[in-house]
C-alpha cells in the first residue's frame, strides 16, 4: 500500500476535516519517531496516518472502534505488525500492547491534541511560534485540553523517550506539517 492509497482511503471514510488533521498529525509524529529510534518511517508514518480510519464508521462506539480500524488497514495491505498497533490504540480491548510500534502510536495519539490545544490558545493560532517549553506548561495544566490524557503521553518512556524529548519531538514534527493542518 502507498501513502496514497491509504489517504485516498481516509478521504472516502473520514468526512471530518478535524480528524484528518488529526491523523496526519499522528503521521508526522511517527515518522519523526522512527527516524529518532531507527526504526521504519513509512511503516511507522502509515500506522499513524491510518489509526482512526474507522471513527466515523464506528460511531466512536469504543468497543468496535480500532477493530473495524485494522481490518481496514489489513484490507488496503497493511503489515500485522501496523493493524495490531491500531488494534490494540483502543484500551477498550484490553490487548497489550506488546512491539515499540503498539507503545508509539499509544502515546503519540494524545500528544497531537495537547499540542493543537497549545497552538489554538495562542493570538496567531499558528505553530510556527509554538516553542515546546509552553506545551510542557500546558501539559502539568490538568484542567487545560483534558481529554489529552497525560498518563498516556507519559508513556514515552516506555520507548525510551524523556517527556521534554517527545514533546519537542512532537512539535517540531507538526511544525514540517503546519500548512496542511492549517495551523
Ligand atoms: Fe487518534
Amino acid at each position: 500500500m502507498t501513502r496514497e492509497e491509504a489517504l485516498n482511503s481516509i478521504k472516502a471514510n473520514v468526512e471530518n476535516g478535524n480528524l484528518v488533521k488529526h491523523m496526519l498529525a499522528t503521521e508526522a509524529i511517527m515518522q519523526a519517531l522512527a527516524r529518532r529510534l531507527g526504526e521504519d518511517e513509512e511503516e511507522w508514518g502509515l500506522t499513524g496516518l491510518l489509526h482512526d480510519i474507522d471513527m466515523e464508521l464506528t460511531g466512536e462506539d469504543m468497543n468496535v472502534h480500532s477493530k473495524l480500524g485494522a481490518d481496514l488497514a489489513k484490507e488496503l495491505g497493511a503489515s500485522e505488525a501496523v493493524a495490531h498497533a491500531i488494534l490494540c490504540h483502543n484500551p477498550t480491548h484490553g490487548i497489550p500492547r506488546e512491539t515499540r510500534l503498539d507503545k508509539a502510536l499509544f502515546c503519540v495519539d494524545p500528544l497531537t491534541g495537547l499540542i493543537i490545544a497549545a497552538v489554538l490558545v495562542r493570538p496567531d493560532k499558528k505553530l510556527a511560534g509554538l516553542e515546546a517549553k509552553s506545551v510542557r506548561k500546558r501539559f502539568k495544566e490538568k484542567s487545560f485540553a483534558a481529554g489529552a490524557n497525560r498518563e498516556q503521553i507519559s508513556l514515552c518512556s516506555e520507548i525510551g523517550l524523556e517527556l521534554d524529548e517527545f514533546i519537542e519531538l512532537g512539535v517540531e514534527a507538526m511544525k514540517g506539517i503546519a500548512a496542511n493542518l492549517g495551523l
